[in-house]
């Protein structure tokens, strides 16, 4: 799917520059929804045209009901329309309108902010909201809409979204709200606020003081009115984490107060945890999964020696390696934080193995592992890896009669939501009739494949081609 930055060049004259301004601010943008208990659109102008816009994102308030049920991206206005937002563009001053309009019989409110990148205004966003479904005006209401203001003065000059502005989820103003005046004194915090340092050990009253001298540890305040910047802190104590997201608020140059959003992420943290829990228990059990089937392979290499018969030799042994196959997967994945391993990975500790056992000293076989497939689970690692190692194995043995030399190289892809892994010698090719021959190896490789509900080839192309397409759970749409 195309990001909103590339549907935004697609659509516009704007430099990529340009767009990726206008992605980040709508990263960043719920805060001036949620502010001015409006539905927010941003509107860019049309490729080649003076008086053409497209919406191309929309976002909806959590404060207030929404005018916009259906879907804004898209549509196309002109300039009798919607004339405060080419003029707001062409003037790069904030407009708005005059009366409410009606639009199905509610009366809508409508500002247009042009937004600022560089020095030129590259696309307007409009804050609507109805004064009729908007609530009952109170404190509350007066200071929200004036931070919005100031928001909004903001990203017309250019300055809003921050330089700094992190990737991810923004703490919401509903999660608590902290108004700073410009010295960093709170003039006003939501009761979300209040209760949030309550929780956290602050029994005091915090109107009027300053949050770095609530005894909460450093808070981001100072660097975020000295750099101008947005900035980020999280404070713990105890079990307890609140997360403060401060935004300093920069008019005519001058720092005129800030706006912190904090966060309670105590439960969130506490999830973090029991996750990491959980995660070191599984890299745990495959560390001993794989000690364990390292034991049952030593045990069959004991084995193996005391046979007499060489045919009965070489089937042990062949059964070790298909073993320490297995055991790569596990030792892989005890490496990783989750249950699903890169499996070039894997596939490079395949090589290792099958070359350290197989080439022997006099033969140079080189060996080359090109592309990624991604992050695999074990029940599909597992099987292909142990493809991968009758296949390599193949090539090694078969391709390269005595003496000769060659290359074997194994590629990883993705396509869509299937894994390809195709693995190629410059050998003698396959003999005729061999694929039938009643051996193992290839029979081993259909039977996993075909569990697995993919395909499988095996031709002489210059030496032997064989590629293995198996599907992923994540399967892309279409
Ligand atoms: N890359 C290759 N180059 C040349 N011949 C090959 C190649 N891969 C397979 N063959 C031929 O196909 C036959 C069948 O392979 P298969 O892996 O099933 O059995 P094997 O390697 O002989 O025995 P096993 O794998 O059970 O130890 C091989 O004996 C060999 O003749
Ligand atoms: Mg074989």
């Amino acid at each position: 799917m195309a990001t909103l930055a590339d549907r935004i060049r697609a659509v516009s004259d704007l430099s990529s520059d340009e767009a990726e301004h206008l992605r980040t601010l709508c990263s960043s943008w719920q805060v001036l929804a949620d502010l001015s208990f409006s539905d927010l659109l941003l509107y860019v102008r049309k490729k080649g045209a003076v008086e053409r816009f497209e919406i191309c994102a929309q976002l909806r308030p959590f404060t207030s009901q929404t005018l916009y049920p259906q879907d804004m991206v898209g549509t196309i206005v002109t300039q009798p329309e919607q004339p405060i937002v080419e003029r707001a563009f062409r003037e790069g001053r904030i407009w708005a309108q005059d009366d409410p309009v009606l639009v199905d019989g509610i009366p809508i409110r409508m500002d247009a902010v042009p937004v600022r990148h560089h020095g030129r205004v590259v696309g307007v966003v409009t804050k609507e909201g109805s004064p009729a479904t908007s609530r009952r005006p109170g404190r509350l209401e007066q200071v929200y809409i004036q931070s919005a203001e100031h928001v909004s003065d903001m990203i017309c000059a250019g300055r809003f979204p921050y330089p700094g502005t992190p990737v991810g989820d923004w703490p919401k103003v509903g999660d608590g709200l902290c108004v700073l005046d410009r010295s960093g004194r709170i003039s006003w915090a939501s009761p979300n606020a209040v209760s949030a340092f309550r929780r956290f050990g602050v029994k005091q009253n915090i109107l009027g003081r300053y949050l770095d001298d609530l005894r909460i540890g450093q808070t981001p305040v100072q660097h975020a009115l000295t750099s101008r910047d947005l900035t980020d802190d999280e404070l713990s104590r105890g079990e307890s984490h609140i997360l403060l997201r401060c935004l300093p608020l920069v008019e005519d140059e001058a720092v005129a107060g800030a706006l912190v959003l904090v966060r309670d992420v105590s439960e969130l943290r506490q999830k973090d945890r029991e996750i990491s829990v959980k995660d070191a228990t599984i890299r745990e059990i495959h560390h001993r999964v794989k000690n364990n089937l390292q034991t049952i392979a030593s045990l069959l290499r004991l084995q193996a020696r005391r046979l007499r018969s060489e045919e009965g030799r070489n089937a042990l042994n062949e059964s070790v390696l298909r073993i320490g196959t297995i055991a790569l997967v596990h030792e892989t994945l005890s490496e990783e934080p989750s249950d699903v391993a890169e499996f070039a990975d894997v596939v490079r500790r395949i090589g290792y193995m099958v070359a350290e056992g197989l080439v022997l000293p006099e033969r140079t076989i080189s060996l080359t592992v090109t592309g990624k497939t991604g992050r695999l689970e074990a029940d599909l690692a597992t099987p292909l890896a142990v493809t991968v190692t009758e296949l390599l194995q193949n090539s090694i043995e078969h391709a390269f009669p005595e003496e000769s030399s060659g290359s074997v190289s194994i590629d990883l892809a993705r396509d869509r939501g299937d894994v390809v892994v195709t693995v190629r010698d410059d050998g003698v090719g396959i003999p005729d009739g061999s694929l039938e021959s009643a051996r193992l190896g290839l029979q081993i490789v259909r039977t996993l494949i075909a569990e697995l509900g993919g395909t499988f080839t095996i031709s002489a192309d210059g030496g032997t081609v064989a590629v293995v397409r198996v599907p992923t759970k994540e399967r892309a749409p279409g």
